[in-house]
């Protein structure tokens, strides 16, 4: 792994990268990891922290690191963005703030990171001439199901600050596309989970709380469903609308998830039966959502992404948490987590 400090450097690879927001979270190191497999640099810009932290950037195999260059910076910065955008042959935009219960407390920061940052994105990819730019949207857009499965054509209806931030940015993507032709496509992943997710959502939280020796996990409400996908496929979603012939993809918006739903309790239930453990289950009201802000339900149609790209899950539930539970019972992975306080 190679460190950039100036924003116009160069790689030193003669290859053209690739330029990733977001890579040293939990989809972007997965997506970072996607693209080295597939033989491309990666320019990834990690937000700027005085530790000199690259997240998970730091956890990957040498081999994989050898072919990423870190670039500091942060999406709220128009230069910054400029730097690590520049001579790239695609960007993949996952950089946001996206905590549902930190977006009541900090509104103001979801509209700089979400919003700004995905304009200053936008008018990077504009102004550089940048082939192809991925800009990542969430299932939270929908609200509450209207209909199921939910398609792209369902209403958007943002039911929290951070939903309404991310609608931002896609109505901005939208717009650069219609204004300028900017060439962007809209991946709009439905809730994701594997190893390296933060304990703020609800499968690493009971995980890593049973993982840490915990009968009684502490959790929201247990009522709302979800459609899970595996971190690999939804990084295997961005590849493929990011290499997709422009013609099928561009200036469009795409689903990515299994279709299949569940509800919070029965996932605990699910869980604890794959560890082996008999769970309680304590309702945490600091954790239960504002009733009208609380999205009871999302089950994804994501035929319009198969049809263009060809893209289907290639992994089950079960074998996504098995994977995660293994991730999670590794002392040296669980030592990265806060298991006994709320992760807000
Ligand atoms: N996790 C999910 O279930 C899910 C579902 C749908 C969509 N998404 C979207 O996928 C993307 C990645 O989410 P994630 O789950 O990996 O979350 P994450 O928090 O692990 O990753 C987000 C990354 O953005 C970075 N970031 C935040 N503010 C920044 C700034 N100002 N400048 C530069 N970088 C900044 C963070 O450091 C972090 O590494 C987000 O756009 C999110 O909205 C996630």
């Amino acid at each position: 792994m190679s460190q950039n400090r100036s924003e116009n450097t160069q790689s030193p690879a003669a290859a053209t990268p690739v330029a990733v927001t977001g890579a040293e979270g939990f989809i972007g190191s997965h997506l970072v990891e996607a693209l080295v497999a597939t033989g491309q640099r990666v320019r990834a810009m990690v937000q700027y922290n005085s530790f000199s932290d690259f997240g998970w950037l730091e956890t990957l195999p040498q081999d994989v690191l050898s072919e990423v260059e870190v670039v500091l910076g942060d999406v709220r910065d128009p230069g910054s963005v400029t730097g690590l955008v520049k001579g790239a042959e695609a960007v993949y935009h996952l950089a946001a703030l996206i905590a549902i219960p930190y977006s009541y407390r900090a509104p103001h920061s979801y509209v700089d990171t979400n919003v700004t940052g995905t304009l200053n994105v936008l008018e990077a990819v504009r102004h550089l001439e940048i082939p192809r730019l991925v800009h990542t949207s969430t299932s939270e857009t929908y609200g509450t199901a209207q209909t199921v499965p939910i398609t792209e054509d369902h209403p958007i209806n943002t039911q929290s600050p951070y939903a309404a931030s991310k609608a931002g940015g896609d109505r901005l993507a939208d717009s650069y596309h219609a204004s300028f032709g900017t060439p962007v496509v809209t991946l709009r992943p439905f809730n994701t989970f594997g190893p390296r997710q933060s304990m703020r959502a609800v499968i690493p939280t009971v995980i890593g709380q049973v993982a840490a020796g915990e009968r009684t996990v502490t959790l929201g409400d247990l009522r709302p469903t979800r459609d899970f996908t595996y971190v690999k496929d939804t990084a295997a979603a961005f590849l493929a609308v990011g290499t997709a012939p422009a013609a099928d993809v561009v200036g469009r918006t795409f689903n990515a998830g299994t279709g299949g739903e569940i509800s919070v309790g029965d996932l605990v239930a699910l869980v604890g039966k794959l560890m082996d453990t008999d769970l309680d289950v304590c309702e945490d009201t600091q954790r239960v959502r504002p009733a009208d802000s609380e999205v009871m339900r999302l089950v994804c149609d994501a035929s319009r992404l198969r049809a263009a790209t060809g893209w289907a899950p290639a992994h089950s539930l079960e074998e996504g948490l098995e994977h995660t539970i293994a991730f999670f019972r590794d002392p040296a992975n669980l030592a990265r987590y806060k298991t006994d306080i709320y992760n807000v």
